[in-house]
């Protein structure tokens, strides 16, 4: 029997971190049992934290607007990960840019609300929903330091349905994020 433990960043939301905490965490799979050991936020007021709570799991807060650089903010979040042991890191709607200070060291993977190389960066949703596309997706990706460039590890799309609207699209993608990124953790750890 083994454990591996788990590191989930986030900076708003939190329902990606809620589906992994109900579906991975303090769960068996085989041989081997996942625990979520770090939580971080790069923002106090995220309101993954209040989820994090249900969960008995503090939250440590790493502003990145308290470090000059991003290089400073990404050795901070770095030290903090390498305090425990790791095994990966879960980037679960963490809106910064990684610098190779980061990405150098950790092992981690990155969700991301379309079919990948498409619609990369912060619009991804808005931009897949007003593209000609008749399908729409979602994909985990190993973290580089190329903005939402690293190998893809896992993809999973949806049709366009007849007068779909945004909030439809939106509420499709989140379902499937919510399933495809435990379901990722899951493969990378017990394989
Ligand atoms: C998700 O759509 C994720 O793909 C993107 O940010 C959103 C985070 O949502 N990077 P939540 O905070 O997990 O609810």
């Amino acid at each position: 029997m083994s454990v591996k433990n788990i590191a989930i960043l986030f900076s708003g939301n939190g329902s990606n971190l809620e589906a992994i905490l109900n579906k991975v965490h303090n769960k068996t799979f085989g041989n081997t049992t996942i625990k979520c050991t770090l939580c971080i936020s790069n923002k106090p007021d995220a309101y993954g934290i209040i989820r994090a709570k249900k969960f008995e799991l503090d939250t440590i807060i790493i502003e990145n607007k308290n470090f000059k650089t991003r290089e400073d903010f990404d050795k901070a979040l770095v030290d903090e990960i390498q305090k425990y042991d790791i095994d990966l890191v879960v980037l679960a709607g963490f809106m910064r840019i990684l610098t190779p200070v980061f990405t150098s060291q950790i092992k981690a993977i990155n969700l991301h609300p379309s079919i990948l190389p498409l619609f990369k960066g912060a619009h991804a949703i808005k931009e897949s929903f007003q593209s000609e596309m008749m399908v729409g997706g979602v994909s985990v990706h190993m973290v580089s330091e190329e903005l939402d460039g690293g190998k893809i590890i896992a993809q999973e799309t949806f049709k366009r349905e007849k007068n779909m609207s945004l909030e439809k699209w939106e509420e499709k993608t989140h379902s499937l994020e919510h399933e495809i990124l435990p379901q990722s953790i899951i493969n990378l750890l017990t394989e």
